[in-house]
């Protein structure tokens, strides 16, 4: 994934769990660089590598791990120059779900090898959608219900996700129950 993402988990865990732990969770993902090149794509390995030194020496679950990133990656795109993108993408809560693919689109005009997810979003009734998640790359299910509540916590909004499992077999594509009082 691109270096952008990298730089989030490690300001992520810098930022919970400080520096030295940094330092360490860095080498025992075997992480090389001396920093991330938000721009350059980077194998799929380090990203995952990053999350499962730290839950290793952390000693708490990937699953959890992910989840908190994903609150924190709405966090840091907001403060990393990506505020304009999230403003553009939707004023409320339910435009916003409905604008992902569109905004990661746009995205891809600069990044322009980025293996960007899909989502599709359905209304049940007012306040809950049935919300699928389509990707190339398994085991983010949990990075996706932080993203969710990340986005609850940019429309100060209480969300609820339910997973509901995969869909039609399909190993990287699932189905997720949202909604938000
Ligand atoms: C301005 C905000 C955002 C930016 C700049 C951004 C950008 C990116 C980038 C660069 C990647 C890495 C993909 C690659 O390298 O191939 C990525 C992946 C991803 N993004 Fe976004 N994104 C943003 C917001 C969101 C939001 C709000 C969601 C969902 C609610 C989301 C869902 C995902 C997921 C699930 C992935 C993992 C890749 C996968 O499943 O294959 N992103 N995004």
């Amino acid at each position: 994934m691109y270096g952008l993402v990298n730089k989030a988990a490690q300001d992520f865990i810098i930022e919970s769990q400080g520096e030295e732990t940094w330092e360490i969770i860095k080498e025992k993902a075997g992480v090389k660089e001396e920093a991330f090149v938000s721009m350059q794509p980077y194998p799929d390995e380090i990203t995952y590598n990053i999350v499962g030194a730290a839950s290793e020496h952390l000693g708490l679950d990937a699953n959890d791990i992910l989840e908190g990133f994903g609150v924190y990656w709405i966090r840091f795109t907001m403060v990393e120059g990506y505020a304009h993108l999230l403003d553009l993408a939707g004023g409320t809560f339910p435009e916003f779900l409905n604008n992902l693919n569109n905004m990661h689109a746009h995205i891809a005009q600069s990044f322009t090898e980025l293996k960007p997810p899909t989502f599709y979003c359905e209304e049940i009734d007012s306040k809950t959608f049935k919300f699928e998640y389509h990707s190339e790359r398994p085991g983010l299910v949990r990075f996706v219900v932080g993203l969710l509540k990340g986005l609850g916590e940019r429309f100060d909004l209480k969300i609820n996700v339910e997973y509901i499992g995969n869909i039609d077999g399909k190993e990287n594509s699932h189905e997720y129950r949202v909604s938000y009082e």
